[in-house]
């Protein structure tokens, strides 16, 4: 049975209870919304430790003033169902003020991977990833902790963090869950309309035709980029990004970079997707 608290305190009481009779933990951090791509982080994290922690929190420090911090879904019950039915141990959903001491001073900034990329469109989003997924740690001290490869920056500013400040949680990295049609699932995709969802899928379909390019070796890497571009735009998103990196560190890849992702972020009307695809050549 699933015990859901609400309080840093009710959650160390529990933890503590698990320690004592020598269980492993595995955390899954989620603003909530759930769906099969944070059920399955669920599933592997069943499959790496005894119990299985799972936060739900809409964080405000990680949305910019005109994002969708208000309007972002929030599906309580109905996540607490599926997290029942997936085995989880624990649902954590703490309220803001127990989450965030009214001056709070501190925070995680991980140098250079924050400004890139979603970093660039998204000021201080990744200092408040970093300083969520920090305190949560501290919260839950887990032995492991789960994050999905869809959102590949954050995963990339999580490990560094926990390898730069000495943070003793293993991070697991856990593949991308797509609809059929091959979009990424997301909480924003309920933004969608039906034609959107259509035009939406494209986003997968254009990273994989870079892939196919960049493996055939026919064009250069900034071709590939600035014809993806053009394409999105064509299919109707408005492109944000598309750029070819190394995986180890998500600099711009040179032509011997043989370990890379691709990362694209594009809107579609009001909605903000993200995507990327990983290959080695
Ligand atoms: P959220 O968007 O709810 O995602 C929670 C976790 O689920 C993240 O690790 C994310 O990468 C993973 N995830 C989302 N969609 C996925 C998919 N289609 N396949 C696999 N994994 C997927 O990411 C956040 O929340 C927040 O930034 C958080 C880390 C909780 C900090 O507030």
């Amino acid at each position: 049975s699933m015990q859901t608290v609400n309080t840093v305190v009710q959650l160390r009481a529990a933890v503590k209870v698990w320690r004592l009779a020598g269980e492993s933990i595995a955390f899954v951090p989620t603003m909530g919304n759930l769906h099969q791509g944070h059920l399955k982080l669920v599933e592997a994290a069943k499959n790496n430790a005894d119990r299985v922690v799972v936060s739900i929190f809409v964080n405000p420090t990680q949305f910019g003033v005109t994002e969708d911090f208000g309007s972002y879904p929030r599906t309580e019950a109905a996540d607490q169902e599926k997290l029942a039915a997936a085995n989880a141990d624990l649902v954590f959903l703490p309220t803001v003020a127990d989450v965030y001491a009214l001056g709070a001073r501190t925070t995680v900034v991980v140098d250079g991977l924050s400004n890139a990329y979603c970093g660039l469109s998204r000021p201080g989003h990744f200092v408040g990833v970093a300083t969520i997924v920090c305190k949560l740690f501290n919260m839950v001290q887990p032995d492991v902790a789960l994050f999905g490869a869809k959102d590949f920056q954050q995963l990339m500013v999580i490990r560094t963090m926990v390898m730069d400040l000495n943070i003793p949680v293993d991070i697991i990295g856990v593949e991308t869950v797509r609809e059929e049609s091959g979009l990424a699932m997301s909480s924003r995709n309920g933004y969608l309309s039906d034609s959107e969802r259509v035009i939406a899928a494209k986003l997968y379909q254009v990273l994989c035709r870079a892939r196919t390019s960049i493996l055939a070796g026919n064009q250069s890497l900034k071709e590939i980029e600035v014809d993806s571009v053009f394409f999105l735009h064509k299919a109707g998103f408005h492109p944000e990004y598309f750029n070819i990196c190394r995986s180890s560190d998500l600099k711009k890849a040179d032509q011997d970079d043989r370990e890379l992702v691709i990362l694209a972020a594009a809107k579609l009307g009001k909605t903000r997707l993200i995507d990327n695809i990983q290959l080695s050549r």
